[in-house]
């Protein structure tokens, strides 16, 4: 598996983008500002992430999908080390995710991958999204804000 920028932003794989985040306006926004990379395997684009500066200390991994035919295979996994890695290259103290209070599978591969809980924002979903989100048999209300110190 190969992971590489992708530069142009009609080349953004959107269908993938919108499964972590149902907002086509917040995704587009997440690109206009942020650094997109893609994971192929055999030409084929199987993983996205999209990295943003939250502040000159600070990124943030905004949007992270693997296709749905390929998820729990570790790919998400190495997406996320590869942002540590690019964030880390790009001088940021920190590297932060946020998700909802009913993500849990996500809740857990974060930790996995060196993050820890900083803060919640509550009503965050609830307040911004017009549809209501359920996962696990939970309502997504909060979000829960992760953080990672780097080297
Ligand atoms: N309890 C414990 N561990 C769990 C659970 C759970 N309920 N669910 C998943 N995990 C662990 C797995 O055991 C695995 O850990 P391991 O690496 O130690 O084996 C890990 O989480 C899953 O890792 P991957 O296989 O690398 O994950 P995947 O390739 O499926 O990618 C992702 C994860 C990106 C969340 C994918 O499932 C996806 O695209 N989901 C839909 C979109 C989405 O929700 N995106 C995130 C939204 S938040 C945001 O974008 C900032």
């Amino acid at each position: 598996m190969e992971i590489n920028q992708i530069t142009d932003r009609e080349q953004a794989p959107m269908d993938l983008l919108l499964l972590a985040d149902p907002n086509q306006q917040i995704v587009e926004n997440y690109l206009k500002d942020g650094h997109c990379y893609g994971a192929y395997q055999r030409g084929s684009l199987i993983g996205v992430y999209v990295l943003i500066n939250k502040s000159s200390e600070i990124a943030e991994i905004a949007n992270i999908a693997v296709h749905p035919d390929r998820q729990n295979e570790g790919i998400g996994r190495k997406l996320i080390e590869h942002a540590i890695k690019v964030a880390e290259s790009m001088g940021f103290e920190h590297i932060e995710i946020g998700t909802g209070n009913s993500s849990l599978g996500q809740l857990a591969l974060y930790q996995k991958c060196g993050f820890s809980m900083q803060a919640i924002i509550k009503d965050f979903f609830t307040d911004h999204y017009e549809d209501p989100i359920e996962e696990n048999g939970i309502i997504c209300r909060d979000m829960i804000r992760l953080s990672k110190q780097l080297t």
